[in-house]
């Protein structure tokens, strides 16, 4: 599943350095018992027992048979997981609406014209439900929704949060359904609870798979020895690197449906590993279309960064290109299939960039529910075995409070007032 052939170190430095930190293959078997909060995904029975997959999946079989359209208010850890399968797999249930990950006014008046005529159903996803992007969303939607079904918006209102939060009092006093977050699981490891799961369902993803995908990946990982281990390789190799002075990591996919899962994977790295002045800066490459913007940069711009293919495989030859009678110059692809041309222009560029960059390559199986499983699992153990390595806390996001208090401070929110004249002496 992962391979470093063109990283530029050797087999036996990766090894070695993957023995050395084999210790963090019994650190995960314990749960990363040593960190508080954040930790119960480790163990996906805890956190996605059968009970929680068939009331999830009846639940969304009824919103499945009355809904049009789906909101899912959450932002970061709240719907990137969800967003990533469902715009990926595209499974034909519900239209999903996202809303709640952004304060631009045209993002809100976007979510309020699809409600317009259809049968709507929402989903708050707020772990603490004090972000205020899904906390404002949710006002607004929340309003439109008693406008528009009265007493009936009630049962169209799902909400995922911790036990005892306010969200959770809200949902007992006007009778909205309500799901765990668990208290143990940080929004970025939540792919694999009721945050994650529910709006999937929803949408048409085969849950069950997704679940099953990723208890095979655990069981696979926990099994192997730490020289083989493809989520302690690929660790060693992201921490040498940086070692070596490389500042951050592309991940380079040619399969436009893995858009969303970067974005996860962008979250997963960014906010888990970038602090106490560390960690690899996380982008993504979106081929072809960016061979021919970050494409330039890898091949011949300043050497920071260091390139992870995540190959998938292709789920069909797709149309074949044959002769129109038309000389257009492009004859030599002649019986050739766009699978053919999707394989030439991964190997091409994973050569072509491999002279300037290290370049790594992870095979992330299918586009499908069990692979999503899988790879959902083996980078969020990758994550914060890095995180190890590196010594930061995988768990942990201070950095994240910044703007959030200084965007209460200059709102008004009680208790922030100290900060607001500090910050409006600065913004003059
Ligand atoms: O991964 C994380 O912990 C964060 O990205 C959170 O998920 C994100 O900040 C959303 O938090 P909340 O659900 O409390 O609004």
């Amino acid at each position: 599943m992962f391979d470093f052939q063109n990283s530029g170190l050797t087999p036996e430095l990766v090894t070695d350095r993957a023995e050395k930190n084999a210790f963090l293959l019994q650190e995960a078997l314990d749960g990363f018992s040593s960190f508080d909060g954040s930790t119960g995904w480790v163990d996906i029975d805890s956190c996605a027992d059968q009970a929680l997959l068939q009331r999830i999946s009846r639940k969304a079989a009824q919103i499945r048979e009355e809904a049009d359209l789906f909101i899912l208010i959450g932002v970061g850890g709240s719907n990137n997981a969800a967003r990533s399968v469902i715009e990926a797999l595209r499974p034909g249930g519900v239209e999903i609406c996202y809303a709640g990950n952004a304060t631009a006014p045209s993002s809100m008046e976007y979510v309020l014209e699809q409600m317009e005529g259809k049968s709507v159903f929402v989903n708050i996803i707020a772990k603490n439900f004090e972000t205020l992007e899904p906390g404002a969303a949710f006002r607004v939607i929340r309003k439109r929704m008693y406008e528009k079904y009265g007493a009936d918006a009630g049962r169209r209102i799902l909400a995922t949060g911790t036990r005892n939060s306010r969200l959770h009092q809200l949902s007992i006093t006007y009778g909205w359904d309500f799901f765990d977050f668990p208290e143990a699981v940080g929004g970025r490891y939540s792919a694999m609870t009721a945050v994650g799961l529910l709006p999937m369902a929803v949408a048409g993803v085969d849950i069950a798979r997704l679940v099953a995908g990723a208890k095979d990946m655990r069981r696979q990982l926990l099994a192997t020895a730490a020289r083989e281990n493809p989520a302690l390789l690929y660790a060693s190799v992201r921490t040498m690197l940086y070692e070596k002075g490389y500042r951050a990591e592309m991940l380079t996919f040619f399969e436009p449906r893995m858009r969303w899962f970067s974005k996860w994977w962008i979250q997963l790295f960014g906010e888990s590993e970038g602090k106490d002045d560390l960690g690899l800066l996380p982008l993504a490459c979106e081929c072809s279309e960016e061979l021919h913007s970050m494409g330039q940069f890898m091949q011949q711009g300043t050497p920071v960064a260091f390139e992870t293919f995540l190959s998938m495989e292709l789920d069909s030859p797709g149309p074949e290109l044959s002769p129109d009678g038309v000389d257009d110059g492009f004859g030599y692809l002649d019986k050739m299939s766009f699978a053919d041309l999707s394989r030439a222009s991964e190997s091409g560029t994973m050569a072509a960039h491999s002279t300037h960059l290290p370049c790594l390559c992870i095979h992330g199986g299918h586009c499908s529910e069990r692979d999503f499983g899988g790879l959902f699992y083996f980078f969020m153990l990758s994550c914060v075995f890095s995180c190890r390595m590196m010594g930061v806390n995988p768990f942990d996001q201070p950095g994240v409070e910044a703007y959030k208090k200084n965007m209460f401070a200059l709102l008004g929110k009680p208790g922030y007032e100290g900060l607001t004249a500090e910050l409006e002496a600065k913004l003059k």
